[in-house]
């Protein structure tokens, strides 16, 4: 099998795909393919990992037209087409590169983020946007004599949303971020709302006014494509769709 993988050592201006060949072992992973890459055809190429066990979040790549995370993609199941994901369509998947997707294995920068050198993007501003709602926990009351308790009750929700690796898979998979840059996207939305419902939060609706403006809930068009590549299952839709609601809620009640 052949792995297509897109080189750049000079912001765009000299970009190319380079193509290697390897045996697709069982469970050799996109990541793993990369190292093989490395360190028997060119030791130049460069790109994003550290923990290879989908906890981390920095080997988020463009993998056959899908953000996946390079260390728990199978390169064989990508051959067999058992990891198809249909996506919206947005410009950075409609691309057109020649890939026989039945030989090969694509392999991009994640998009919609600057690509600093071949599969390696600067993060920045996904991270100046999740800075933006403030991602800390600000507790109703002062500090306890013990720890705080949790409500059992509310866990499997917030579970939900605290699962996030902030890999930016989401990111680079949603339309609205190629149309409107300055969206704050789904996992920083997703996060907020993950605050909003913490029992022991004492902003309450404040937090959500945080994101209550065009570019924040209002600005997402429900394409889905951020539940479905996300590695974590988290469904930033339901946050959004449930923070409208609320506000909403909150703007019949003045
Ligand atoms: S919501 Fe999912 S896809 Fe988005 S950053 Fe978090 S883990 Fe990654
Ligand atoms: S290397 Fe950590 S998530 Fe892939």
């Amino acid at each position: 099998m052949k792995i297509k993988v897109y080189r750049d050592h000079d912001g765009m201006k000299n970009s190319r795909y380079d193509t290697f060949e390897l045996e697709p072992k069982p469970g050799l992973t996109v990541l793993g393919a990369l190292f093989q890459f490395q360190q028997n055809f060119d030791d130049s190429i460069a790109f994003h990992y550290s923990c290879r066990g989908a906890v981390c979040g920095t080997c988020a790549m463009l993998i056959n037209k899908v953000p996946r995370l390079a260390c728990r993609t199978q390169v064989a199941s990508l051959l067999n087409g058992d990891l198809k994901i249909p996506l919206s369509p947005y410009p950075a998947i409609e691309e057109n590169v020649e890939w026989d997707s039945k030989e090969e294995v694509l392999v991009e920068p994640l998009p919609h983020l600057p690509v600093i050198k071949d599969l390696i993007v600067d993060i920045g501003k996904f991270f100046d946007y999740y800075k933006d709602i403030e991602p800390v926990f600000k507790p109703a009351d002062s500090t306890p004599e013990k720890e705080r308790l949790m409500d059992p009750g509310s866990i499997p929700e917030l579970e939900l949303y605290t699962n996030c690796i902030l890999c930016a898979a989401c990111f680079g998979s949603c339309p609205i971020d190629d149309s409107d840059p300055e969206y704050l996207g789904p996992a920083a939305l997703a996060k907020l709302y993950r605050f909003y419902i913490d029992p022991r939060e004492e902003n309450g609706i404040e937090r959500l006014k945080i994101a209550d403006i065009p570019l924040g809930w209002w600005d997402c068009k429900f394409h889905g494509n951020c539940r479905r590549v996300c590695p974590k299952d988290v469904p930033p839709l339901i946050a959004i769709a449930k923070a409208r609601e609320q506000l909403e809620k909150e703007g019949e009640d003045l």
